[in-house]
């Protein structure tokens, strides 16, 4: 038996033998000097999940981590691969921002039958199949119902006109900023009766899909005067895709979107965009922060949330040059 097992043993035995048949006890972290890291990340088509990743490289060294990063290349399957490559690794911990919500979570159960601590990263996975302090540590990242309630508070105050035309450019299909960001702003719009939507489609987070996605909708809707995207990436496709036929955005159509790129910050300063709510890539140091303090043996929130700001022609030029 080795020592993680043992460890894991000697914390079911703590919470008592009724924890252990109900499989509740998460399994510990050890105190060590280093830790073997794994970090998953899904893709690294945007400057948004590389800036992520490179936040997970640049806190390795301070945070004691032999840090074991894998890009599973926008495939929910090879990500599940480099989990299971990174548990026969003999990972101490993981930090997972999963794909899409249900693909992932046998790897999340996975790691947790081998006793590794998992904290979902930015991502989550679907709450009826997989839960914090039972298949996973915790949830560390946004409010995505929030960012897109807000996309849409914002929507309201500042949209001129008396009908508002609205496209929405969905994230990837399945996952959980997707899911959430259409609820938040859905339900936000639908206060106010000067608005519809009128198409809402999926451009999966990339700017190039999200460009040919809004060029496709503008023809079949040339009324569109609003364009609300789930990330800056798509909100630049959209923007190319606008320029392209004619339109100008920022005078004849609002572009809103969530992120904080340094792209889309530009975009806000030269007037083609609106509003950017963030969601912070910066994980590093927040995921070193928790995973002392599970090591530390403190019990961890279920879900360590992220506070986000909002980037708007008041604030864009003071943060671009923190921007990514
Ligand atoms: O999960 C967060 C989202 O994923 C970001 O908004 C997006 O840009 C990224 O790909």
């Amino acid at each position: 038996m080795n020592r993680r097992i043992l460890l894991l043993a000697a914390t079911a035995l703590s919470l008592g033998a009724g924890s252990l048949a109900m499989g509740q006890s998460l399994p510990p972290l050890e105190k060590k000097d280093r830790y073997k890291v794994g970090f998953s990340q899904m893709e690294s088509n945007n400057p948004w999940r590389i800036a992520e990743t490179k936040s997970f490289h640049d806190t390795a060294e301070a945070c004691n981590w032999d840090l074991i990063a894998t890009d599973a290349a926008g495939s929910a399957a090879k990500q599940v691969a480099d989990v299971d490559s990174m548990i026969a690794q003999g990972i101490d911990v993981l930090f997972l921002p999963p794909r899409e919500e249900k693909p992932l979570i046998p790897a999340v159960k996975k790691a947790r039958a081998a006793g590794i601590p998992t904290f979902l990263v930015d991502r989550s996975v679907d709450p009826a199949a997989a839960k914090p302090g039972v298949d996973f540590v915790a949830f560390l990242g946004s409010d995505f119902i929030d960012q897109g309630r807000r996309v849409a508070d914002w929507t309201i105050a500042n949209f001129k006109g008396d009908k508002g035309v609205i496209v929405q450019l969905e994230g990837t299909t399945g996952s959980s900023p997707a899911n959430d960001r259409k609820k938040g702003f859905d339900d936000a719009i639908a206060a106010d009766s000067r608005f519809e939507i009128v198409a809402s489609q999926s451009g999966d987070f990339a700017r190039d899909l999200g460009r040919q996605v809004m060029e496709t909708l503008l023809q079949a809707h040339p009324d569109v005067n609003v364009v609300y995207a789930h990330n800056d990436e798509m909100a630049i496709g959209a923007i190319q895709a606008l320029e392209l036929a004619g339109r100008k955005p920022g005078e004849d159509v609002l572009v809103v979107s969530i992120d904080g790129t340094r792209d889309a910050l530009q975009a806000i300063i030269d007037g083609k965009m609106g509003v950017t709510v963030e969601s912070s890539p910066f994980f590093g140091p927040l995921a070193c922060e928790v995973m002392n303090r599970y090591a530390n043996g403190e019990e961890i929130e279920h879900w360590v949330q992220v506070q986000d700001r909002i980037f708007t022609q008041d604030n864009a030029a003071k943060h671009i040059d923190e921007a990514y």
